[in-house]
């Protein structure tokens, strides 16, 4: 490790972020039922712009009075190229219940984005006397966000998460993709006349985990958005998981399950990391710094990998 440690993220889980617009009151108390672990109420795409100020009253009235139970209770605001912010996050602050936990912000592109709502938020609690610190979550889902992510994971000690939105980002890029997330029909590679399809969003994830683990900020992959296509969500999600991503959103109750499971580290999984912490334990009494586990190398980097799988189980079970 560098001199400067790698800082922890917050302690929870955050397996699955379940939307909903926040013009559309029928879903909040079952979106409160439900098994995710975050709730985003929108006010930003999915809510059109005659409805947002009756979306953001609707939101203050169930922060008020939903039980949001255990949720981590987030609000997504709109982005600051819009008339809108300002009033979401004044109304939502100085109206809204402390049962707020988190804003989102979408489309950040800079630090100063992160910075200005930091204020906003900052002066607005300190006017008010509320107790409850509230954190930030943004998106990055445009060409200038993917190009200062490691400055917008810097921003500010309010930033918790970080998501990668798929469509957006996809349209700032020029990139020639109509589905939300997954596989896309024209990125392959060809091989004796076979085509071997690719990740197109491997690069962003990538640059995304980076930037959160230097800073200590929880990675997410966004929306997938053919709820139809269970498998096709759970491959996606095994690959965020895979390079280091730590849940995904759903768009729709029947994707909550799905992230669930993927993000969950299995019973399987937690038992071969507890056995190789054990054989490095054995190892380490007799002297070695490396041993052999089911016909495989480990060493000390495999009882960092090992802990990585056991504290998210124990953070997930606790
Ligand atoms: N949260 C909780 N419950 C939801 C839900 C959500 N986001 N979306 C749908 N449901 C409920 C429905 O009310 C319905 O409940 P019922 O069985 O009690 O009647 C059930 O799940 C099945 O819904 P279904 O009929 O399949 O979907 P729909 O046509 O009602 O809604 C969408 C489909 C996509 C419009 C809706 O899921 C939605 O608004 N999703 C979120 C969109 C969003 O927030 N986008 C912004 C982020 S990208
Ligand atoms: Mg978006």
């Amino acid at each position: 490790m560098s001199f400067r440690v790698q800082p922890t993220p917050a302690a929870r889980p955050n397996r699955c972020q379940l939307f909903g617009p926040g013009s559309n009151t029928k879903l909040f108390a079952k979106m409160a039922a439900s098994a995710a672990d975050v709730i985003n109420l929108d006010l930003e795409d999915s809510v059109a712009p005659a409805d947002k100020p009756q979306a953001r009253r609707n939101i203050i009235q169930a922060s008020h009075e939903i039980d949001w139970g255990n949720k981590y209770l987030s609000v997504r605001i709109n982005a600051l190229d819009t008339p809108y912010w300002y009033r979401d996050v004044v109304e939502l602050l100085e109206e809204g219940s402390e049962r707020i936990d988190q804003i989102m912000i979408p489309k950040v592109g800079c630090a100063e984005d992160v910075y200005a709502v930091d204020a906003l938020i900052t002066a607005i609690e300190t006017a008010k006397g509320r107790t409850k610190k509230v954190s930030l979550e943004v998106i990055i889902e445009s060409a200038a966000g993917i190009a200062h992510v490691e400055e917008i994971a810097a921003s500010s000690p309010r930033l918790q998460a970080m998501s990668l939105g798929a469509a957006d980002f996809a349209a700032s890029m020029g990139m020639a993709t109509t589905g939300i997330g997954g596989t896309q029909e024209n990125y392959y590679m060809l091989r004796e006349g076979q085509q071997y399809w690719s990740d197109p969003w491997h690069w962003a994830q990538a640059a995304i985990v980076a930037a959160c683990r230097t800073h200590g900020i929880l990675p997410v992959d966004g929306p997938f958005g053919d709820f139809s296509d269970d498998e096709g969500f759970i491959a996606q999600a095994k690959r965020s998981a895979t390079l280091g991503m730590v849940g995904k959103w759903a768009i729709h109750p029947k994707q909550i399950a799905l992230a669930n499971q993927v993000f969950t580290p299995s019973e399987e999984a937690v038992n071969e990391a507890r056995e190789i912490l054990a054989a490095m334990e054995e190892a380490k009494a007799s002297g070695a710094g490396a041993t052999v586990y089911k016909g495989r190398l480990v060493d000390i980097a495999s009882i960092r990998q090992a802990e990585v799988i056991v504290r998210q189980a124990e953070m997930i079970a606790g």
